[in-house]
């Protein structure tokens, strides 16, 4: 694995745990942390040896307090929007990885830091957790793909209040809303996050790397996720993977998958 400035990795038994590093800032989002993040999934996605993520933040107060506001000033309108290009560049590439990928939020998830987790697959957060949009505040709106991805998980109408009240929820509201999958003790947030996720690793890699294409066909303009399931669903009978798993079925034996 690379070595990184702004970001711990530590892999084992096929996960990689990545920890944004900036626990001064809160994990604030700057521009290396986001070159670098974009550095690591590439990773993800070329490493054969990284099956699943969980992606966290360093110290016991915040996941990421959101983008670094000190590179904010004096933007212009296109240094804005390249800014913004280049943060959905980086999420998309999260959201769209084959491997799946967990959000542990262990403390303030506000406006990037927020996106960040809701471009992974799955959320599960602390009691301490908190979330927000809060760009109003700053003049903005959210740029990493926050109105879209909210929207898609908690409805409009709760997505609306929150984006322009500004204000911050708890780990059990976002819970309730849909904004995280479940919430857990912050000590055994880790440890939470790596049981789920290899549980998923432990399934067919490719069927995972499908579901995940699938459901987000959902979200793609101009896409028929219902014809993508079909095409997929084509696509999974073909591998070496669902031969194995039906035999273990009848066999009454646990699959042993090899990703083909
Ligand atoms: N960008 C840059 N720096 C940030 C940051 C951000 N988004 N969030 C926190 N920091 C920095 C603070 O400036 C401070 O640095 P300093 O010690 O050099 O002054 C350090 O992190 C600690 O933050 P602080 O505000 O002192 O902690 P707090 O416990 O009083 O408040 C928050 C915590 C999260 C409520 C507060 O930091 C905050 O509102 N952050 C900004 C959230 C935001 O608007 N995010 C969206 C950005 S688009």
């Amino acid at each position: 694995m690379k070595q990184y400035s702004t970001l711990l990795t530590e892999l084992s038994d096929g996960i990689l745990l990545i920890t944004i590093n900036r626990e001064d800032k809160l994990n604030a989002l700057n521009k290396t942390v986001i070159a670098e993040l974009s550095d690591v999934i590439d990773e993800v996605y070329s490493n054969a040896e990284i099956k699943g993520v969980i992606i966290t933040g360093k110290g016991p107060k915040a996941f990421v307090a959101g983008a670094d506001i000190s590179e904010f000033k004096g933007m212009t309108e296109e240094e804005g929007k390249a800014l913004a290009r280049r943060g959905h560049e980086v999420f998309d590439k999260i959201e769209m990885s084959g491997k799946p990928i967990i959000a542990a939020v262990n403390g303030f998830a506000l406006g990037g830091g927020c996106e960040l987790a809701m471009a992974c697959h799955i959320r599960i957060a602390s009691e301490n957790a908190k979330f927000g949009q809060p760009e109003v505040k700053l003049g903005i709106i959210p740029g990493y793909g926050g109105t879209q991805r909210l929207t898609q998980l908690i409805g409009k109408g709760k997505a609306l209040e929150l984006l322009m009240t500004a204000d911050t929820i708890d780990a059990t509201c976002a819970e309730k809303l849909g904004l995280v999958n479940d919430v857990v003790q912050t000590v055994e947030l880790i440890d939470i996050c790596k049981a789920m996720i290899l549980k998923i690793t432990g399934m067919a890699p490719y069927a995972i790397a499908k579901v995940i294409e699938s459901v987000y066909a959902h979200f793609k303009d101009g896409i028929d996720g219902f014809d993508t399931e079909i095409e997929l669903f084509g696509k999974c009978v073909t591998t070496t993977d669902f031969a194995e798993g039906t035999s273990a079925f009848l066999e009454k034996r646990k699959a042993n998958f090899k990703g083909q």
